[in-house]
Formats: structure tokens, sequence, C-alpha cells
């Protein structure tokens, strides 16, 4: 590992990683009893990138409910991921886009298997700063380029997860995306993110606009998880509130202001955990 800091590209798809990485750091300082990733700030430390507009923020109350909001998803996938688990222990866990997240490591079971995919530029940097463990790899391809498939090996269970990565996606990428998914792994799994599109167009003109990025067009974002996402009959969809549709938030720290504001995002921005089966 190097100890040189590493650049992150400005106005780049790769500086969104900055964003739910800062968010894992902050969520881990503010409420610990909630969300600790203990590798966040060691990370956010080796990043040639100034944080000192996310520092100034961090103290104000809609940074800390992203830095919540980081969390929780984090939260949520590793609860599906390691629900996945117990029935296909030596499942491969596929971290599509991502970025500097070590969600894989946290769910390891000692026998599945772990392969993280993100762009070249991401991979390169990943691979300098997070030490790969027995049975995981990080491999750099373009998601849209689905060669990256024969990577994964789903013959004893897969399950994918992409955690803040389709909102820079078209909604006939996802479709696509998925479709080519259900066919090449039955019994196999899919987990992400999605807000409606109040939350996309909220999303655009804060965080990332806040962080100068404008190649960014994010154009998928889903109002009504049931009827936008029945793609295919081969697909078992079941889809549940990211903020609060698997904790409580009831946690020492956490305002009832920020809870309120979760059951707001939950219901307004339409933010949710969907996940898939494939049949
Ligand atoms: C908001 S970040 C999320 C990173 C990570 N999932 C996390 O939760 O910290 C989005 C990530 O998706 C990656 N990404 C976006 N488009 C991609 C593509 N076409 N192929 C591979 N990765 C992509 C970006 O490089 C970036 O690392």
């Amino acid at each position: 590992m190097s100890s040189e800091k590493i650049y992150i590209e400005k106005n780049s798809v790769q500086e969104t990683l900055i964003i739910p990485l800062y968010g894992r750091k902050m969520c881990s300082e503010k409420f610990p009893e909630l969300y600790t990733d203990a590798f966040a700030k060691r990370l956010c430390d080796s990043l040639d990138y100034d944080f000192s507009e996310l520092d100034k923020k961090s103290n104000s109350f809609l940074y800390e409910f992203g830095a919540l909001e980081a969390a929780m998803r984090q939260l949520d996938m590793i609860w599906e991921i390691k629900n996945y688990l117990k029935n296909h222990p030596k499942a491969t866990v596929v971290n599509l886009g991502c970025g500097l997240d070590d969600t894989g490591k946290a769910c390891d079971n000692g026998f599945c298997r772990i392969v993280n995919i993100d762009l070249p530029d991401v991979i390169s940097v990943r691979k300098q700063l997070i030490v790969e463990q027995d049975r995981e790899k990080s491999v750099a391809y373009d998601l849209k380029d689905y060669s990256w498939m024969n990577e994964v090996d789903g013959s004893e269970g897969v399950i994918f997860f992409a955690a803040g990565v389709f909102h820079y996606f078209k909604t006939d990428e996802v479709k696509s995306l998925v479709l080519e998914l259900s066919k090449r792994y039955p019994g196999g799994c899919l987990v992400f993110d999605t807000v409606g599109k109040l939350g996309l167009r909220l999303m655009m003109a804060t965080s990332i606009k806040n962080m100068g990025i404008n190649k960014v067009d994010g154009l998928f974002y889903v109002n009504n998880p049931a009827q936008d996402l029945n793609w295919s009959e081969n697909i078992k969809l079941t889809s549940k509130a990211y903020m609060l549709g698997y904790y409580d938030m009831k946690n020492p720290g956490i305002r009832f202001f920020h809870r309120l504001l979760a059951r707001l995002a939950d219901k307004l921005i339409k933010m949710s955990i969907n996940k898939m089966d494939f049949k």
C-alpha cells in the first residue's frame, strides 16, 4: 500500500465515490452505535482531495442526515447480503460500482467469494489503498460492457449489489443490465437503491452540484418500484424503504428530527432498496 496520497480527479464520475465514503466516515464518528466503517477515515486521509468544504458543513443537520443516508444504505445492503449467504454460504458477493466501499469484507463468512468492480481509474486507486484478502478480487470494467460477467462465477449462488451507482445510468441501461443478469444467473439476486424523480432532482441540485460535478446525467429514477421495475416474469421484486425499512434508527445521537426526515425521505423522495431474485 502506498504512503503517498492518491489523487481523485475532479468533475468525474470517479469523484462521486467521495460522497458515500465521506458520509460513512462522518457517520462512524457521529453515530458509532449505529454504524462503524473502520476504514473510511483512513481512506479519506489517504486521498489527495480537498475535503475542507465538506468538513465545514459536517456539523449541519442536513449533512449529518446525508451521513446517515450513506450508512443506512450500507447497513441495508449488508442485511440483504448476510441473509442471502445464510442459504448460499459459498456464493459470490459482487460489489457493482464499488468505489472505496468494503462491504464485501464486512459480510465475509469465511467461504464466500468477493468481486469488486468499478471503472479502471477507481480500481487503480482502490488497489493502492485497500488490500485484497483471500477469495477476493477487484477488477476494472465498465459495467455497461458485459464482459465483466466472465469474472463472476455464480455456480454456488451470487448476490450483486449496487450502492449509489444506478443514478448515473439511463433507465434502459439499468433494465438491459438487469435482464442480462437474470438470464445468466438464475438463483442469483441483485440489490440496489433508487430514488424517485424528485429525489434525483434534489441529488443533482445539491450534493453532486456542490462538488462541481456536472458530467453526471442521472436519468434512472423509480417512483413506484412494483410498477417501474416490473421488467420480467423471471424476476421476483421486493422493495423496502431505504432509511427505515430495515432499522428503526433509534440509536444514541440520532435525533427525533433525523428520524422524521428519514420518514419523509422514504415517503416523499421515494428512497427504496430493491431486491430482485432471479428465478
Ligand atoms: C456514488 S459512487 C458509489 C461507490 C460505492 N458503491 C459506495 O457506496 O461507496 C458511484 C460509483 O459507481 C462507479 N460507476 C459509475 N458508472 C460506472 C460504470 N459504468 N461502470 C463501473 N462503475 C461505475 C463510479 O466510478 C463510482 O465509484
